[in-house]
Formats: C-alpha cells, sequence, structure tokens
C-alpha cells in the first residue's frame, strides 16, 4: 500500500505520554514508517514544535515536553536511520512556504477548522467571547499545518479522526496553488485513518486522556501502574458468577495490548466464573508490563543521554531540509516568475 510513498507523522509534544497514546498514536505511527520503508518508500516523522507554542507558553515545559515525545519514539523502535525524524523548528524554510501559502488560503478555511471552531465553542459555553483567548497562531494553524506536510512532497499522512479535516486543507491549498499556476508545484497528499487502531478506554471508562486524569502511565515504576490498574472500576459480583466480558472494563482495556489468545482465555474465564477482578487485574498488569518493560529502559537512556537525541534530531533536519528547500525555490520561482 505504501510502495515508494512518502509517508509522513506529525506529531505534538503535548505531555507526557500514557497508555493510551502509546496504543494509539505512537506503536502505530511506528509501525506505518517501518511498513512505508520496507516497500521502498520514505518516512518523515517530525516534532511539531512551533504548533505547540500556541498552548504553552513556558520554555522549560515546551523543552521537557519535546524531549520526552522525542525519547518515547525512539524507545518505541525508531530507526533514526532509516525514518527522517526531525524539529519542525529545524527547518526555516517552512515560514516562506507557509507565507506563500497564506495567499491562497481562504479565511473561511480556518473559520472553520475544527481546533479553532472547538475553542470558539468552549468560550460560548464558559459566557466568553468567542475568540477569548484564541492567538493567530492557532487560527491559522491548519495553513502551518499543511506546509508541514507539502514541504516533503508527502504522499500520505497518517492521521486520527480529528486531523483529517487538517489534510484535506493541505489538499484544497495546494490544488489551488497546482490550479494557479498550472503546473505540478505541490504534491497532493492523502489522509490515512488505521481502522485497526482503536481508543483505549481509561480507568474510569471514558476514553483514556490526561485531560481525564484516568490514565494507566507509561514510564513510571512498576508499583505506579499497579496502583492505576488495580483502581479501575469493578462491581462487587463473586468471581463464580458467570460475566459478560464485554460488559467488564479490565477486559476492554486488555483488549487493545492482549494477544487473540490472551483476550480468548480472559474472556471465558469471565463467561465460565473461573476468574475474579485480582486475577484479571493482574494478568493486565502483566501485559502491560510486558508491552512497555523494554520500552521504559531505553526511555530513561534516551532522556538521561539527550545529547545523542539532539545529535539524531539535527541529522534529521539536515536530510529533511534539501525537500523544503527546493519546494520553496519551486514555489518561488512561479509565484514571482523568477
Ligand atoms: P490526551 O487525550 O491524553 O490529551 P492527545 O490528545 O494529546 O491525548 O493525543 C495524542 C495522540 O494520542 C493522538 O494521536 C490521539 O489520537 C492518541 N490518543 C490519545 N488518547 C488515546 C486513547 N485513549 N486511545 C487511543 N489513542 C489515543
Ligand atoms: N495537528 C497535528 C495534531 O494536533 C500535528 C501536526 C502538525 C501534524 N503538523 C502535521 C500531523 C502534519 C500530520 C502532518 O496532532
Amino acid at each position: 500500500m505504501f510502495e515508494g510513498k512518502v509517508v509522513l507523522t506529525g506529531v505534538k509534544p503535548t505531555g507526557t505520554p500514557h497508555l493510551g497514546n502509546y496504543l494509539g498514536a505512537i506503536k502505530p505511527a511506528i509501525a506505518l514508517g517501518r511498513e512505508a520503508l520496507k516497500t521502498g518508500g520514505k518516512h518523515y516523522m517530525f516534532i511539531a514544535d512551533y504548533h505547540a507554542i500556541n498552548a504553552e507558553k513556558n520554555p522549560e515545559v515546551l523543552n521537557q515536553k519535546l524531549r520526552e515525545i522525542a525519547c518515547v519514539y525512539l524507545a518505541g523502535g525508531l530507526d533514526p536511520a532509516q525514518s527522517v525524524f526531525f524539529r519542525q523548528s529545524d527547518i526555516p524554510e517552512v515560514h516562506e512556504i507557509t507565507t506563500i501559502l497564506y495567499a491562497y488560503t481562504p479565511k473561511g478555511f480556518m473559520n472553520k477548522a475544527h481546533a479553532y471552531k472547538a475553542a470558539v465553542d468552549k468560550n460560548r459555553e464558559a459566557g466568553k467571547p468567542d475568540d477569548d483567548g484564541i492567538n493567530m497562531g492557532l487560527y491559522t494553524y491548519p495553513t502551518l499545518m499543511a506546509t508541514d506536510i507539502v514541504a516533503y512532497d508527502s504522499d500520505i499522512v497518517p492521521v486520527g479522526k480529528d486531523q483529517v479535516q487538517h489534510v484535506e486543507i493541505a489538499r484544497d491549498i495546494a490544488g489551488a496553488i497546482n490550479a494557479h499556476y498550472n503546473k505540478e508545484l505541490l504534491h497532493l497528499p492523502t489522509y490515512y485513518i488505521d481502522e485497526r487502531v482503536a481508543v483505549v478506554p481509561g480507568i474510569d471508562g471514558r476514553k483514556m486522556s490526561k485531560s481525564y486524569g484516568n490514565v494507566i502511565p507509561l514510564f513510571e515504576d512498576d508499583k505506579s501502574i499497579k496502583k492505576a490498574i488495580f483502581s479501575i472500576k469493578t462491581d462487587s459480583r463473586p468471581m463464580e458468577e458467570p460475566k459478560n466480558p464485554d460488559e467488564i472494563l479490565v477486559y476492554e482495556i486488555y483488549k487493545s495490548i492482549a494477544t487473540p489468545e490472551q483476550i480468548q482465555e480472559m474472556g471465558d474465564g469471565l463467561r465460565q466464573g473461573k476468574l475474579g477482578y485480582g486475577h484479571i487485574k493482574n494478568m493486565l498488569l502483566d501485559a502491560v508490563i510486558k508491552e512497555i518493560g523494554g520500552i521504559r529502559e531505553k526511555y530513561n537512556y534516551y532522556m538521561a543521554h539527550f545529547d545523542e537525541v539532539e545529535e539524531m534530531l539535527a541529522d534529521g533536519a539536515r536530510r529533511a531540509r534539501p525537500a523544503a528547500q527546493a519546494t520553496l525555490k519551486r514555489l518561488k520561482d512561479a509565484v514571482f516568475a523568477r
């Protein structure tokens, strides 16, 4: 499916990743990148740090989040010798390209973009003026994201459902530019949604999210992970009572991490009244620790040796920049008839 294609993954550095982020975004992105590389394609993986400053203004916090996200991708198996792994803010051409894209971005696109609309809705709910606290970075961010995509001639952009609209905006802007100059100046991207990836529930049954405080942590010690897992909501039915596994939260979380055989085993045990809540929580704990044990070690290594990661990111930027430079040159040549 990715034969010879350019696959681009962008990730915002937003807070210490939890198990839901890992299973729902990080692990699948690494796997897709590998798939692309294996079939002769190219994989760009970048950290969208300019996007992050719209919401986070504390430099130390920004820096910490960038480190965490860089290290978690490396720990999860991203190979920086194969994938082009870099930081958005190391590619200055991004801003020149964005300025050109602005001239082809209808303001109405930004009004309708979902991140902006969500911020307006939140203000309305709180009885505040529509644009309260909304900066131009947030308002125009789909154009910057369009640049992130077109700068490297991306064919395929794997995203979650909430980002589909932004990839479509990128495609529309690129299409408008190509049509105006009657030339394929920019590559038209398509989004890709990995249907295999499910939403991981948190320990209270809602979507696992740092904003709900219901997460299973990734990089804390076994004790903290155990504490989170043992606080997953259950009821007081005795073990012997046969249960429908689909109504049991521990089982729902287990499904996102265990093998089909393990899932079958837990399901049968619950249906037959042979497994109690303590048992299944321990099974989940084992699966989580097995999944993340090795990653946690590598993560701690990279966090403690961030100078090595800096080197990798600098090397990635060196490899990514020529594509952005070439895109900018094509655009300037056309726009200014050079
Ligand atoms: P949070 O909800 O904790 O704030 P983010 O919105 O920062 O997480 O999400 C970062 C990435 O992780 C996104 O790609 C998102 O789709 C994915 N993700 C977040 N929570 C989950 C979850 N519970 N299950 C699956 N994927 C998730
Ligand atoms: N907007 C994306 C998010 O919030 C991050 C992002 C920025 C991105 N630029 C991108 C994703 C380009 C894919 C391609 O998650």
